[in-house]
């Protein structure tokens, strides 16, 4: 097993990548701000830690509040990839750089497969697509993994929310006209961990299986939960106004992985592993 380095371990996807490669060899967990990846040094460090996979897991993932503070956006989601594709470089390191569905417009009916140029319209969105252009722009030994919609362990995703929504209001008003695919983050850990054994660099798109609406994924969360026959409105995205705009449509499929057996499953069976691992009631 080789020596893994994560940055962002403290977030919700870089917590399952922790617990993913718990048995490696050397495991080496970084966070900030002692290691912050939109300062240039962080290439220094890389190198000098001497990685052999670094896998990418910090962000600025707060895409409302990246509107109003593009220039940190940009630092974090475009520089912070290229020095650390940089640092990458320098000591002959592998890195896999986490992105997001958001790349794409999202146009409604569409799928986008990893080939696809990108169209990003938010900030933050513009800031990830940038991200994906300095990290190839610099380093050949690179996977662009493109992820959507997580949830895992903590409070700061959909399914944790609405739960607790639905405990606390009695009933619901879930947006039924924005889709994508909610993923679950230990699948994508596991899904990376099989992902950088092939060496098969390039673009892919590690989500679970099907697509739904917001709306859908209440009602699946409800079912699961035995909340059934609690009220859930389905309204329309202009009823929940928001800063940014989220891409109505942007579901991904996993083209790439799939040829080389690395499917992720149904995304019902894998919300039904969350509510009994985290939901517990
Ligand atoms: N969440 C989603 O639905 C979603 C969807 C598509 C793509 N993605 C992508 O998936 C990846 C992981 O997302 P996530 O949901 O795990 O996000 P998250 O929970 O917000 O974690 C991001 C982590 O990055 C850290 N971070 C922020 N700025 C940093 C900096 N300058 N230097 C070092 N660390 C920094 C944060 O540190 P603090 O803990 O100190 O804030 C946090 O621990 C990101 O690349 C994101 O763009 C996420």
């Amino acid at each position: 097993m080789p020596h893994i380095l994560i940055t962002g371990a403290n977030g919700q996807l870089g917590q399952a990548l922790a617990s993913q490669f718990d048995a490696a060899e050397k495991l080496t967990l970084w966070t900030r701000p002692r290691h912050d990846i939109s300062d240039p040094a962080i290439a220094d460090a890389v190198s000098e830690t001497a990685p052999d996979v670094l896998i990418n897991a910090a962000a600025w993932t707060d895409v409302d509040g990246a509107e109003e503070a593009p220039k940190f956006a940009f630092q974090v989601n475009a520089l912070g990839p290229k020095y650390l594709a940089e640092g990458c470089a320098r000591c002959g390191a592998t890195l896999v750089q986490i992105s997001t569905n958001e790349v794409f417009a999202g146009d409604m009916g569409r799928f986008y497969h990893e080939y696809e140029q990108t169209s990003p319209g938010s900030v933050y969105a513009r800031s990830k697509a940038a991200g994906e252009r300095a990290a190839a722009a610099t380093l050949d030994r690179l996977y662009i993994v493109r992820v959507a919609w997580l949830y895992g362990a903590g409070s700061s995703n959909f399914p944790a929310k609405i739960s607790a929504a639905a405990d606390r209001l009695g009933a619901l008003r879930v947006v039924n006209d924005e889709f994508g695919n909610p993923t679950y983050v230990p699948d994508v850990a596991a899904a990376i961990a099989k992902l950088i054994e092939t060496q098969l660099y390039g673009i892919y798109h590690l989500v679970n299986e099907g697509a739904a609406s917001r709306y859908d994924w209440a009602v699946e969360l409800m079912r699961l939960t035995q909340r059934e026959t609690l009220p859930i409105d389905p309204i329309g995205a202009d009823e929940w106004p928001r800063p940014t705009t989220p891409p109505p449509h942007a579901v991904l499929v996993n083209q790439a992985g799939t040829s080389l057996g690395i499917n992720l499953r149904d995304w019902r069976d894998a919300l039904h592993d969350y509510v009994q691992t985290e939901l517990t009631r």
